[in-house]
């Protein structure tokens, strides 16, 4: 008997389904027709229009990028951040097996690069995203898990409002034996100390004056060593 009021019950429930599929079904019938010209079949209207809106999206995203990155400045900034992290790459800190971060990315130039090189795992995040190359995240609260990373890399380590706590968020998804990579102004002494004091988990690996984008920059390498824990 229970199973009888079962049937019953799946099948009225089934019908009010099928008539509610039917009532949408119509309702979609009667918009297009009131808005389109006639000539529109209206059966295929509403999610072509929707099909379409999502394809403009990624058009106009696709579009976008492609100017971006068919300009001089573009090619220019992603050759010298490719000439930067192959002298990375002879120190042995990065290969195309490396799964790297990129902090404050910007545009995503540096990870451009790094894709070039030929890594297959790189990740830019900023606090406005530029799809595809740049998720959106705050470097002060980035979204991964600790040690995830084989190379972090920042080259807006100077304009981070809190550089303790960006430099040990950089430090804390690196592994260890993983290696954090900052670019800043070129400076001497004192500036590449208040750099190595942020990065106070880390062993200091390298220091060097380099040209980056056309500016003098200074390369400041430290690695995570596991020897020290915060
Ligand atoms: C890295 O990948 C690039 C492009 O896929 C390739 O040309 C290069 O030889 C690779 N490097 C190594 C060390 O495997
Ligand atoms: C980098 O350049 C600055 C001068 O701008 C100098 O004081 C510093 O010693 C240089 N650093 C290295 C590692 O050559």
């Amino acid at each position: 008997m229970d199973r009888h009021i079962q049937t019953l019950l799946n099948r009225l429930s089934f019908i009010s389904i099928t008539l509610a599929t039917l009532t949408l079904i119509f309702h979609l019938y009667q918009i297009p027709q009131s808005c389109n010209p006639p000539q529109i079949r209206p059966k295929s209207t509403l999610p072509r229009s929707s099909c379409d809106a999502s394809h403009r999206q990624f058009l106009s995203i696709d579009h976008k990028n492609k100017r971006i990155w068919s300009t001089n400045d573009w090619a220019k900034k992603v050759r010298s951040f490719t000439h930067f992290f192959n002298g990375v790459s002879d120190l042995g800190l990065l290969s195309n097996n490396s799964k790297a971060l990129c902090v404050s990315a910007g545009a995503g130039h540096e990870v451009a690069a790094l894709r070039d090189m030929g890594l297959a795992d790189v990740t830019g995040v900023e606090l406005v995203e530029s799809p595809p190359l740049v998720s959106r995240a705050d470097p002060h609260n980035l979204p991964f898990f600790d040690g995830v990373f084989d190379f972090v890399f920042t080259a807006h380590f100077a304009e981070a409002l809190f550089p303790s706590r960006f430099a040990a968020e950089m430090e804390r998804v690196v592994r260890v034996g993983g290696a954090c990579v900052v670019v800043v102004e070129e400076c001497g002494g004192e500036g590449v100390e208040g750099v190595k004091g942020s990065f106070g988990r880390s062993g200091f690996v390298d220091v060097r004056n380099v040209s980056l984008i056309g500016l003098k920059m200074t390369r400041i390498i430290m690695r995570n060593d596991g020897s020290q824990t915060a």
